[in-house]
């Protein structure tokens, strides 16, 4: 795990310290206990920012479960490279679902996992593929510079600049959002609250001081999904917050059917010529 992070009070280069592997420190004194499990917390809680609850991340892991975001993950693996040995970082990782489906065929890769939410860190390294970090996305992150081969943003917080300053100079950031008609019947009833389609065009906006695009693919395509599973999807985003969103009365027992739509944009790091 040293191996991924540094200092988040100096900046220098954690290494495991002592015996311990899980003893981390840095050349300054500063130290820190990663947690057993296999992940750091350095979540600065005074911001007050928490991330998805442990209710959100189970009903996620209920949803991505029934594979009707397989599709997700099947052109992630098309568009994150091959290679034999090489690394990554999953930002917002959530339950790992992503990335643990990405590593399954890349079984040498070095994996980190990066999310504000402990109890989603905690998820997505449970099966010892990666090790993981809590931090906040938005603060400078405790990850070494050129480090990551590839960066992986799935419906998750961007930070270019930090993303840019990880990623080695030939690296990758893989970015997945939702597109315009994405899971638009549920938004039109009402049953999902809060969930905005993210523009391509505002995500090149805000990424393309760092990056430039280099590959875009768009998936549509349409699910039938009974009560339970309208209760799962419609409870893992940000309605989940306010409880479990109750699928519509009038169509109770019914399957309904939904799109889900989405842009996979694959960026590279500028240089520093431009
Ligand atoms: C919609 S979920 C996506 C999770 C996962 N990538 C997936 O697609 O299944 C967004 C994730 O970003 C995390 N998140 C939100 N704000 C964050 C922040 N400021 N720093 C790091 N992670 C954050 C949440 O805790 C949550 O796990
Ligand atoms: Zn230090």
């Amino acid at each position: 795990m040293a191996t991924w992070l540094r200092c988040p009070s100096c900046e220098r280069d954690l290494v495991s310290s002592g015996s311990a592997a899980w003893s981390l420190s840095c050349s300054a004194g500063h130290a820190y206990d990663a947690n057993k499990r296999g992940y750091l917390a350095l979540v600065d809680r005074s911001r007050g920012i928490t991330g998805d609850t442990r209710e959100i991340l189970e009903r996620r892991e209920a949803f991505l479960r029934t594979g009707h975001y397989s599709p997700i993950a099947g052109l992630l693996d098309e568009l994150v490279p091959q290679a034999t040995a090489a690394s990554i970082l999953d930002s917002g990782c959530g339950t790992g679902y992503y990335l643990e489906s990405l590593l399954r065929s890349r079984p040498a890769w070095d994996a980190l996992a990066l999310d504000v939410s402990a109890d989603a860190v905690a998820m997505a390294v449970r099966s010892r593929r990666a090790v993981g970090v809590v931090t906040d996305v938005w603060r400078p992150l405790p990850v070494r510079s050129y480090r990551a081969d590839v960066v992986l943003c799935v419906f998750a917080p961007r930070n270019a600049e930090e993303f840019a300053r990880v990623l080695t100079a030939e690296g990758v950031l893989v970015v997945v959002t939702p597109a315009e008609g994405h899971l638009r019947q549920l938004r039109e009833e009402g049953t999902l609250i809060g969930i905005q389609p993210d523009k391509v065009a505002r995500l090149d906006a805000t990424l393309g001081g760092r990056f430039e695009l280099v590959e875009r693919r768009s998936l549509d395509y349409t699910v039938g999904l009974g009560d339970a599973e309208v209760r799962s999807l419609a409870g893992m985003g940000p309605s989940g917050h306010h409880g479990t969103p109750e699928p519509r009365d009038d169509r109770r027992g019914a399957s309904v059917d939904v799109t889900v739509a989405v842009d996979a944009s694959v960026y590279r790091p500028r240089t520093a010529s431009g």
